[in-house]
């Protein structure tokens, strides 16, 4: 195993954008169909991995969607939460921020309550048994109107004890996050974080409208902010955390090869970058494989694998105490690798 390889190993890290209908693995798909009796175009897992070839961020939303009608009870939630739980702790993941898309279910009948009894419950279970911390983040999906978003926020209401926050995701370009300022104003209103996709196929503007008007806290993907000097100086300003996906980026083609991403740009540029696998089950990797991609292509150094570990903790949710105790495991462990002075 290459030396680096086994640096990202132990690397303490948290993930920030991960959908947990992305961890929909295809057996899982085949397993969760069966038992609830819901057709699927597929005859084999190998026909699902076929159709995992992705032109856009559409091709991909298209076959997303029909994935997730496979769930159903609060057990599949529970299930595919935990599944994902097992796997990134096996990355030394120590903290996750995890995204749902409650109207995906919804809009089938699936009750909310059904939906984050099983994800919360697992998370819970997670942290008891694996000691691995989370916290939940409720999206809005953009190609839906803003009334629908606030319905959903009303459904949110009753489980505010067990959601940190609001996020943004589906279709970007046509649907500029100014569609949705009055739903994350009232988000706000309510106690809750707020992030937003932008800049993933949308053009800078959107990056911007998502910091002005929707106030958010962290910004999901970003890589187009980079057309843009002035924004790239409010981001570093602002210390605003990029949750950058690598394999995403090539897969739904935001980025045309490996070797030209741009994440050591964002980090050369003084952006508070951080990895992360957005739908890990369509993308062909989890947490770790996105670091090693990133890191063999564009020859990452230890030292910029320290700094992006330490950018997922001081970027997530977590209280000020709890980020610092998780950056000196980070340190700690950079050092005794002698990958840091
Ligand atoms: N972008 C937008 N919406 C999404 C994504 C993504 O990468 N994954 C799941 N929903
Ligand atoms: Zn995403």
């Amino acid at each position: 195993m290459k030396s680096t390889d086994s640096f990202i190993e132990g690397l303490p890290k948290a993930e920030l954008h991960l959908h947990l209908e992305g961890s929909l693995e295809p057996e899982q798909l085949f397993d969760f169909a069966g038992r609830n009796k819901v057709d699927i175009p597929f005859r084999s897992i190998d026909e699902v991995r076929a159709a995992y070839n992705f032109a856009n961020l559409q091709d991909f939303l298209d076959i997303y969607y029909q994935g997730m009608n496979v769930l159903t009870t609060e057990q599949d939630f529970y299930d595919l939460t935990m599944a994902y739980c097992h796997r990134v702790h096996a990355d030394n993941c120590r903290h996750v921020e995890v995204f749902f898309d409650p109207q995906g279910h919804t809009e089938r009948d699936i009750p909310f309550q059904v939906v984050i009894d099983g994800i919360a419950g697992a998370l819970q279970a997670a942290e008891n048994e694996l000691g691995m911390t989370s916290k939940l983040i409720m999206c809005f999906l953009r190609h839906l109107s803003e009334e629908s978003a606030l319905e959903t926020l009303d459904l949110a209401e009753p489980c505010l004890d067990r959601i940190a926050g609001v996020g943004l995701d589906s279709s970007e370009v046509g649907h500029p996050p100014s569609k949705f300022i009055n739903a994350f104003k009232r988000a706000g209103d309510m106690g809750l974080l707020r992030v937003a996709h932008a800049g993933e196929e949308g053009p800078p503007s959107y990056v911007w409208e998502a910091l002005d008007l929707l106030k958010v806290d962290r910004i999901d993907h970003g890589n187009r902010a980079l057309e843009d000097s002035k924004l790239i100086a409010r981001l570093a300003e602002t210390k605003m955390t990029l949750t950058v996906c690598p394999l995403s980026n090539t897969r739904l083609c935001v980025v045309n090869d490996m070797v030209d991403h741009p994440l050591k740009k964002m980090l050369d540029n003084g952006l508070r970058a951080t990895i992360n696998s957005d739908d890990p089950a369509y993308f062909g990797g989890y947490l770790n494989e996105n670091y090693r991609a990133v890191a063999d292509a564009l020859a990452l150094s230890k030292e910029d694998l320290t700094t992006l570990a330490v950018n997922s903790f001081l970027g997530s949710f977590l209280d000020p105490g709890d980020k610092a105790a998780h950056i000196k495991n980070v340190t700690d462990y950079a050092g005794e690798f002698g990958a840091i002075d």
